[in-house]
């Protein structure tokens, strides 16, 4: 667990560390009431409800809202929801540690799974299990690859549910898929090949962090058919085929065999994005592309979407001339993913606990997206809707622009993504939102799609 935990956070934002304990929470409370973000009226989740998003006893969360109606700050009442009370005093000075990102109380943040979903029980009794048994030997400095025990786990899921060709020797343990970018960006900068192409558009961080690890990066456009594969000209390329980001399609059969063939024939590399290749909803699972061309193309998986990206977990399966190069690239940076994580997570692969928790996610997801898909007015039809944790809303071109809509998204206390940042090449581009509909805590989640509903219609969306 983290020290300081901004829990039920993408609803409530509370800014408590668990060591803290009930008087901590109680202030949390009261530092969001105070301040305003939890306004006057503002309905306070369950007892329930908040006590599994933090992972507290229920009753401890009881007795934190009774202390707190008896000073004033929210009314209870008996079968009724408990709510903010009218009159509380607002300090003129910010209250302690107030975030410096604007926080708003809802949140469609695409890349954010529901926190609160963290299978913590399966967690703690995977770790019992791990540390009852795992001799004392195990705990000392690690080899550059990752834990023999995890990357034969890996092994065995990734070629099961995947279709990967995976074998341990080939897996490379690392820091999710950021720190694989830059391990593959070093590796291959190592080699020679300076240049990586992403497609356009693309989540911009992860060509930031090839940048950083002195790649050239260049735009390869993307279409219906997802990476337009005929205008690779580049070393290596970034793709994500189960689900492009953002845009959400699929790459098309041809053009699989297309970017296989194109890497063989031109000794080039693609690194496979497999970001949320666990949560298909429509279709059968679409396979891993690597399992066409295993010797070209990188495989890179994450914990970040099914687990939690706190974790920091993730793992690639690597064309064998890679693994010497990425495993330098990692002695290099002189930090390893901690072995007792990555002993807890290959016991949750072998005990089948990760399956099941992903298949229980797959669910809550699945009709996730279905009720934003019903809620959304007619006019809207948005894209990316088959796979994943976010889907994509274009905006009409003769309707408001990207900017509009986050400014009354703001109004709404609603964090929505512009497609914006994700275009590689200078424009101009059509514009949309990336609604990322994982992030919210299960309780939040209708209000979050009232507060959507609002904002489009604060635009004329609705
Ligand atoms: C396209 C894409 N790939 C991969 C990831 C996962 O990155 P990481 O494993 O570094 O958390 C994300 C997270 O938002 C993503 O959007």
């Amino acid at each position: 667990m983290t020290d300081s935990w901004s829990s039920a956070a993408p609803d409530l934002h509370l800014d408590w560390d668990p060591a803290t304990g009930r008087s901590g929470l109680a202030d949390a409370l009261r530092d969001a009431i105070r301040s305003g973000r939890l306004p006057p009226g503002a309905t306070l989740p369950s007892t329930r409800a908040l006590a599994a998003d933090l992972g507290v006893a229920r009753g401890t969360v009881t007795r934190v809202y009774t202390d707190l109606a008896a000073e004033g700050y929210v009314r209870t009442a008996q079968g009724a929801p408990t709510r903010v009370a009218s009159g509380v005093e607002r300090p003129s000075s910010p209250p302690r540690s107030r975030p410096e990102k604007p926080v708003t109380r809802w949140t469609l943040q695409p890349g954010q799974p529901d926190l609160s979903a963290f299978p913590r029980t399966e967690w703690l009794a995977a770790t019992r299990r791990v540390l009852q048994r795992t001799p004392a030997t195990e705990f000392g400095y690690l080899e550059e690859r990752g834990v023999a025990a995890l990357r034969a786990a890996l092994a065995r899921y990734l070629a099961r549910s995947r279709g990967v060709v995976a074998d341990p020797d080939r897996i490379v343990v690392c820091g999710g898929h950021s720190h694989a970018t830059w391990l593959l960006a070093t590796a291959l900068a190592a080699r020679g090949d300076r240049e990586i192409a992403f497609e356009d558009p693309s989540l911009w961080a992860f060509r930031r962090i090839a940048e950083a690890a002195g790649a050239r990066v260049t735009g390869v456009p993307v279409d219906a058919d997802g990476l337009v594969t005929s205008e690779l000209d580049s070393p290596a390329v970034m793709v994500t085929p189960a689900h492009q980001f953002p845009l959400g399609v699929t790459l098309a059969p041809h053009r699989r065999g297309e970017l296989a063939r194109w890497a063989s024939t031109a000794g080039a590399f693609v690194i496979e994005d497999d970001y949320d290749g666990e949560f298909r909803f429509d279709r059968e699972p679409v396979g891993a592309l690597q399992a066409l061309a295993p010797e070209r193309i990188a495989y890179a998986g994450t914990a970040s979407k099914t687990l939690a990206p706190g974790l920091r977990l993730g793992w690639l399966v690597l064309p064998r001339t890679l693994v010497e190069p990425v495993r330098a690239a990692m002695a290099d940076s002189g930090w390893r993913p901690p072995v007792l994580e990555q002993l807890v997570l290959a016991e949750l692969l072998d005990s089948g606990g990760y399956d099941r928790h992903v298949r229980r996610c797959r669910g809550v997801y699945r009709s996730r997206r279905d009720r934003l898909l019903a809620a959304l007015p007619e006019h809207l039809v948005p894209d990316g809707i088959s796979a994943g944790l976010q889907l994509v809303l274009m905006l009409p071109g003769d309707g408001p622009g990207e900017d509009a809509v986050l400014g009354a998204a703001r109004r709404h206390s609603l964090t929505v993504q512009p497609l914006g940042p994700h275009w590689v090449r200078p424009g101009p581009h059509p514009q949309g939102l990336v609604l990322g509909y994982g992030a919210p805590a299960e309780h939040a989640f209708q209000p979050t799609v009232r507060a959507l509903l609002a904002t489009l219609a604060d635009v004329n969306l609705a």
